[in-house]
């Protein structure tokens, strides 16, 4: 049988995720030309990249229909939110990602609370509070640490973790009368603090069949030894060793199966990457959140592990054929990346620094990176680079990002030095 080559695919999104996803979808025999929108000058070496914003959803919608696009991967959480993928398939184009219908498993943090609560799936104990003063007379008497979130869309913000009632007031009275969020606090979700290693699964799924990829570890706080601000993600590992396959058989039966039947029988039937923010604790493992998407720096650890053809495999997604594809992941072996973000990042942080990147590094994902005047790299953003390796094991996977780091010119930059240590330490108590 012959290849069809999908001509026109273009990738909605400007980060390293994307970045991740493209390189792989160019292994794909079947790909095209592939379009990304935004984008950024780093992508721009593998992808023609077009100045349209992910949240134009007009202006992407317009683009696709204008240039003929035969497929769209829509990859950030805000235009998934938002329906993009809706948009597009009322023009004929398949997608994917799920539709807003679907996506509101992110977008809503009361949603995915209720859904849990209804569907018997272990997450940590809750109560969803739309009045402020019953927030607050809450507060005084809940169990101490607690947990505060904003319902929406946050940019991984809207998550405080709070030691003392006060800390707890202050969060309310931030999210819900401050409205620091926006409209995202307006309805807060306030819940039981859990403890135990958190673990990352990514999955494809189409309504009929789950698939998860490899386990893996994000790095959430800005310096080394989890000081610091919460940021997007300073790096990852994979796979995750914590994540047993005891600990995935139940995760499957407990959480992946009664998530996915739990969302069509509501009539929420979710295609695309369903991602699970998983907590290993003593009673077993509980959801802390759902994605609707790839995670960022997720994505660039686990697919390079990825032994598939990604274009096929989410064309599969997509037409609900997913059970037929055919891939599995390097589980055998292991990925490393080291995010190298502009000093002051996740704070305050200018844009426009120099930067270099030696040639013959294969999988430097670039998160945020414009053109100077005479063609020169300049940072553009927080999270400018993502380093990755693959090894034989996590200890060589480790050691190899971080000398591909140590080649990287970015004077303005900083990256964490303990990348995956939590994750040795547990790997090396597995194999002794
Ligand atoms: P999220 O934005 O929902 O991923 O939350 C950000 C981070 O906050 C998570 O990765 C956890 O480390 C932490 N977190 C969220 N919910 C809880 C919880 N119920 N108990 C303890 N930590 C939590
Ligand atoms: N790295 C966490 C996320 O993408 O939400």
């Amino acid at each position: 049988m012959g290849i069809t080559v999908v001509d026109k695919i273009m990738v909605v999104g400007g980060g390293g995720r994307e970045h991740a996803i493209i390189k792989k979808l160019k292994e794909s025999p079947q790909a095209g030309k592939i379009y990304c929108l935004p984008g950024n000058a780093g992508i721009a070496k593998d992808a023609e990249c077009v100045a349209i914003s992910a949240e134009d959803l007009d202006g992407v919608v317009d683009f696709a229909v204008r240039e003929k696009i035969d497929f769209a991967v829509v990859a950030p959480d805000d235009p998934l939110v938002m329906g993009l993928v809706d948009l597009l398939e009322e023009k004929g184009i398949p997608c994917f990602g799920p539709n807003k219908r679907a996506a509101i498993i992110e977008g809503s943090k009361a949603f995915s609370k209720d859904l849990m609560k209804k569907y018997d799936i272990p997450t940590a104990q809750f109560e969803t509070f739309t009045d402020m003063g019953d927030a607050l007379e809450y507060v005084k008497t809940c169990r101490i640490p607690v947990v505060v979130k904003a319902d929406g869309l946050a940019k991984g913000k809207g998550v405080l973790i709070c030691e003392t009632r006060d800390a707890a007031e202050a969060a309310v009275l931030e999210m819900m009368q401050d409205q620091v969020f926006g409209k995202s606090g307006s309805t807060v979700v306030i819940e039981e603090f859990l403890e135990g290693p958190e673990v990352s699964v990514l999955s494809f799924t189409d309504g009929n069949t789950v698939i998860p990829m490899v386990s893996s570890m994000d790095h959430k706080r800005a310096f080394d030894g989890d000081k610091g601000l919460n940021t997007g993600g300073m790096g990852t590992i994979a796979p995750n060793p914590y994540y047993t396959e005891d600990i995935a058989s139940e995760c499957m039966e407990t959480i992946f199966l009664p998530t996915m039947r739990a969302m069509n029988k509501e009539g929420r039937t979710f295609k695309g990457c369903l991602y699970f923010g998983l907590m290993l604790t003593t009673e077993g493992p509980k959801v802390i959140e759902y994605n609707c998407r790839f995670g960022d720096p997720e994505a660039q650890v686990v697919l390079p592990l990825l032994e598939g053809d990604l274009l096929d495999i989410m064309m599969h997604t997509a037409d609900g054929t997913l059970s037929s594809a055919k891939f599995h992941f390097a589980e055998d072996e292991a990925a490393c990346c080291v995010i190298m973000a502009t000093k002051g990042y996740p704070e305050h942080y200018e844009k426009g620094y120099p930067l270099s990147i030696p040639d013959d590094l294969e999988n430097v994902y670039v998160a945020g990176a414009k053109l100077g005047e005479n063609g020169e790299l300049l940072s553009d953003g927080g999270r400018v680079l993502g380093v990755t390796a693959r090894g034989k094991n996590l200890p060589e996977a480790i050691d190899s990002a971080y000398a591909q780091v140590a080649r990287i010119e970015f004077p303005d930059g900083f990256y964490r030095h303990d990348i995956g240590q939590k994750a040795l330490a547990a790997w090396k108590g597995e194999t002794r």
